[in-house]
C-alpha cells in the first residue's frame, strides 16, 4: 500500500482497536473531485412499467426489482453509518465527499421507494419484502457496532461499484429498454452515481480503521445479502405475482436464460465479474484500481446534457456540498 501524505486522522481512540498499523494510513484527498448531490423528479407512472426491463427477462429483471426494494434499507444503513463516521474525519475534502455520498444515497433511497410504489401497484410483494428487510436491518445490521457497520458499508459500496461498472460497459442493456424511459433513467442515474462515489466509503474505512479482517467480515456480509438474499427475493417474485408460472414452460425457459444473464462466466452480471468482486480480498485493493473515469465522463456527457440527455429531463437541481474547515 502507498503510505502517502498523512492529512487526516482519527479523533479519540474509538477505532484504535480496529486499526491495523500499516493499513490505517490516511491519504491526501486534495486531488479528489467533489461530487454533486442531484435531485430528480421522475413522476413514475404505474401503468407504464416495463417489468422485464432487464434484457427482456422475467426472472433476471425480478432480481433487480427485489434489489430495488431491499437496497433502500442498505442505503439507509450507509447514510446512518456515513453520518456517524463523518464526525471522526478531519480532512475537509473527504468530509465534503462523505456529505455528497450521504446526499446521493438519500435521494437514491427516496426515488427507489417511489419506483417501489409502482412495483407495488403492479402486484410485486413490496409490503412483504419491506417488512422482512426492516426486521433484518432493525434487529440485525443496524445493531452492529459502528466499526462493523463501516466495514459493511464499504462492502456494500464495493458491490454497487461492480454492478455500476458492469452496466456502464454494457450500454446495450439499457438500449433494450425502449418503452419505459423512466425506469431506464432510474437505473442509469443510480449506475452513474454509484460509480461516481465508489471510493468514498472505502477511503473512510481505510482512514478510520483499515483492519483487513474486519473489511473481509463486511465483504462477507455484503456478499450473502446482495448475492444470496436478494437473489432469493427475486426468485420468489414471479411465483408470488403469478403462481401459474410454476407450471408454465415459457417461464422455465426464461428462468434458464435468466440464470445465465446473472451467473454466466462469459456475460452474467455476477458470473463475469467474479474477478472484480474478489479483487476486494487483495490487501492493497482500492476501488480506483478499476478505472471507470472515461465511462463516467461519457455517461455524464450523454445523460446529463441539457439538450437531449435522458437524466437532464428529470433533474431538478444539483448542489455541491461546501468544504468546511475541520
Ligand atoms: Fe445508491
Ligand atoms: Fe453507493
Amino acid at each position: 500500500m502507498n503510505a502517502k501524505v498523512i492529512t487526516s486522522s482519527t479523533k479519540g481512540s474509538f477505532f484504535s482497536k480496529f486499526q491495523t498499523k500499516n493499513q490505517a494510513v490516511t491519504r491526501d484527498f486534495s486531488q479528489k473531485d467533489l461530487i454533486p448531490i442531484r435531485h430528480f423528479d421522475f413522476k413514475f407512472d404505474a401503468n407504464k412499467l416495463n417489468d422485464t426491463f432487464f434484457q427482456h427477462s422475467v426472472l433476471a429483471s425480478a432480481y433487480f426489482e427485489a434489489l430495488s426494494i431491499f437496497l433502500t434499507f442498505g442505503e439507509d444503513l450507509v447514510i446512518e453509518t456515513a453520518r456517524y463516521h463523518r464526525d471522526f474525519l478531519t480532512d475537509p475534502i473527504l468530509k465534503a465527499r462523505v456529505t455528497a455520498l450521504i446526499g446521493q444515497e438519500a435521494i437514491h433511497s427516496k426515488i427507489h421507494d417511489e419506483w417501489n410504489e409502482v412495483l407495488k401497484k403492479n402486484d410485486f410483494p413490496v409490503t412483504l419484502y419491506r417488512f422482512l428487510a426492516k426486521n433484518v436491518f432493525d434487529y440485525g445490521f443496524l445493531k452492529l457496532p459502528q466499526p462493523v457497520k463501516l466495514s459493511l458499508m464499504a462492502g456494500i459500496e464495493h458491490f454497487t461499484a461492480v454492478l455500476a461498472q458492469f452496466m456502464m460497459e454494457r450500454e446495450d442493456i439499457f438500449d433494450m429498454i425502449t418503452d419505459d424511459d423512466k425506469t431506464k433513467a432510474l437505473w442509469q442515474w443510480h449506475m452513474l452515481e454509484e460509480s461516481e462515489h465508489k471510493d468514498i466509503a472505502y477511503d473512510v474505512y481505510q482512514t478510520l480503521s483499515g483492519n483487513y479482517a474486519l473489511r473481509m467480515g463486511g465483504f462477507a456480509m455484503a456478499t450473502v445479502t446482495i448475492i444470496f438474499l436478494v437473489s432469493l427475493g427475486g426468485l420468489l417474485i414471479p411465483f408470488i405475482r403469478k403462481p401459474s408460472n410454476f407450471i408454465r414452460p415459457s417461464f422455465w425457459k426464461d428462468a434458464r436464460r435468466s440464470v445465465g444473464l446473472m451467473f454466466s462466466p462469459q456475460y452474467g452480471v455476477y458470473g463475469s465479474t467474479v474477478k472484480h468482486i474478489l479483487d476486494y480480498v487483495r490487501p492493497d485493493f482500492h476501488p480506483n484500481d478499476h478505472d471507470t473515469s472515461e465511462y463516467l465522463e461519457y455517461y455524464k456527457a450523454k445523460l446529463l446534457n441539457k439538450a437531449d440527455g435522458l437524466l437532464a429531463r428529470y433533474m431538478t437541481k444539483e448542489i455541491y456540498p461546501k468544504i468546511k474547515a475541520a
